[in-house]
């Protein structure tokens, strides 16, 4: 389902709510009465009742809805609330809807307030009198807490799937770039040879903890919230322990306050989706750079370039430019949701809807932008050529001060030694290969003819003993890990 828009910007907002004004005595008189519509004395505003509604998105939570009503009415029944004959009637009509609005996206449509107005609407419409039992004990604000933590948990390992495609793909290219050196970047300068599968394994490792933070934001979900009415609980005994079994939920929230005005999961939604983005974003930004001219070190594959309708050389890495300006999007829903939320009083109240479209847009966002990062990255092809040469030079001078610390020298002196060689050869355009003998003797006496062995991003990187580190068999044993951990979710 596309996201809804909206960025509109605030005056047409307004163009549009003034004109849905004017024209309201004019607008058809086919909206539904809203469910509370008894205790007023005059029609409601129809441009603001419009405004106000969120059918128009929330029918994304329509299986939930649904489900959360099943339930429901089995619990009301069990409560001797309802005969087994309502019971019956309502979960007949209720699987009828579910049904007809899974196979015709169109049939979720009309004038409703929101899709729980729609669910009972079209139930009243389909049964009779025992639908207008089924809100009995129930109010919206307990029933849309316990669809939003069903989306979310119905949701969350797609979201996952979708991260772990990125990891998959990240992790075969690790495989496949076997002993291949690059160079590594601090502050964007070229710091220490590291091997292409170690590159890549540690953009997996950070796609890896968004996938794990995922599975608290559906445990963190995992509270069922029937029971709590509209605020203070309800006057049923319904077996909310029954209920919190049926839809899934493992636990009931305990408070009927806090039931009906916690949404910490949607913004823990928001959150672990946001740095899910940064993340993309960060590999995205690599890539974005490490296949331009500048660095050569991936080839992008024409299938997912972009040209210029200008400049007839360029192939444009728009999709993970698409990615990396996506992020913003998700992180602005995360702070816009959190100042939503930080003023609110106790209780349910009216900006909560907001937590929807935030929601879903994040969702999109992610998914999205995990899908193209993981098409993006299986098709990169590298240029061994180019990350080799990128890994030589005086990136290697950390390698020659440990050699003169295995001689005895200590390594403050050692740093400082080699910082002098660098500042010297710099001047004169010389490299560490291109130094005799003689000439490593008289900048230290230690210096024999084994250094030449140390200056290579092979002998640099097979120097490494720690195990998180680039040495080649670490490596190995990093990707064995990841390959490992990828196959236990796949068996799941
Ligand atoms: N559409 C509303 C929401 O998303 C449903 C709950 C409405 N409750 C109410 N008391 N108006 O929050």
């Amino acid at each position: 389902m596309p996201a809804p828009d909206r960025r509109r910007p605030v005056a047409t907002a307004f163009l549009v709510l003034a004109v849905l004004v004017a024209a309201a005595p004019a607008l058809a008189q086919d909206s539904a009465k809203p469910l509370w519509s008894g205790r007023f004395d005059v029609e409601p505003n129809k441009a603001l009742l419009a405004w106000g509604a969120s059918f128009s998105f929330d029918k994304r939570l329509f299986e939930d809805d649904v489900a959360g009503s099943m339930a429901w009415a089995e619990a009301l029944a069990r409560a001797n609330v309802l005969t087994p004959a309502e019971a019956q009637a309502i979960q007949r009509g209720l699987s009828s809807i579910l049904e007809r609005g899974r196979a015709d996206a169109a049939f979720l449509s009309g004038p409703d307030e929101d899709v729980h107005s729609f669910v009972e609407r079209v139930l009243i419409e389909r049964i009779g009198e025992p639908g207008r039992k089924l809100h009995t004990g129930r109010s919206r604000n307990d029933q849309v807490g316990v669809d939003m933590r069903l989306y979310v948990r119905r949701r969350v390992p797609d979201i996952q799937q979708s991260l772990v495609a990125v990891i998959e793909a990240l992790v075969t290219q690790a495989a496949a770039a076997g002993d291949a050196v690059m160079p590594s970047y601090t502050h964007v300068r070229r710091a220490q040879p590291v091997t292409v599968a170690h590159y890549l394994l540690a953009h997996a490792a950070a796609l890896r903890r968004d996938v794990e933070r995922f599975a608290v934001v559906r445990a963190e979900a995992d509270a069922m919230p029937l029971g709590a009415g509209a605020i203070a609980g309800t006057n049923y005994a319904v077996d909310t322990a029954f209920l919190a079994a049926k839809l899934g939920f493992t636990k009931v929230v305990a408070n009927s306050i806090d039931a009906t005005s916690d949404r910490d999961y949607v913004s823990s939604f928001l959150h672990a989706s946001s740095l899910a983005m940064v993340h993309l974003s960060r590999l995205a930004e690599d890539v974005v750079l490490f296949t331009g001219e500048e660095f050569g070190f991936f080839v992008l594959s024409d299938a997912v370039a972009t040209g210029s309708s200008l400049m007839p050389q360029k192939k444009n890495p728009d999709p993970m430019e698409l990615v990396r300006g996506k992020a913003g999007r998700s992180i602005g829903n995360l702070a816009g949701w959190l100042a939503t939320m930080k003023s609110l009083p106790s209780g349910y109240n009216k900006d909560l809807q907001e937590d929807k479209e935030v929601l879903f847009d994040s969702e999109d966002t992610l998914m999205g932008s995990a899908g193209a990062a993981t098409v993006v990255v299986r098709t990169l092809t590298l240029d061994r050529a180019r990350t080799t040469r990128g890994a030589s030079g005086f990136l290697l001078s950390t390698d020659v001060a440990d050699y003169l610390v295995a001689q005895g020298v200590a390594f403050r002196t050692a740093h400082e030694i080699v910082g002098g060689m660098v500042r010297k050869m710099l001047a004169e355009g010389r490299e560490f290969e291109t130094l005799t003998p003689a000439e490593w003797k008289a900048y230290h006496p230690a210096f024999g003819d084994a250094v030449m062995q140390v200056v290579t991003a092979q002998a640099s990187v097979r120097a490494k003993k720690t195990p998180q580190s680039t040495n080649p068999d670490a490596v190995n044993a990093q990707l064995a890990e990841i390959q490992q951990w990828l196959a236990g979710r796949k068996a799941k």
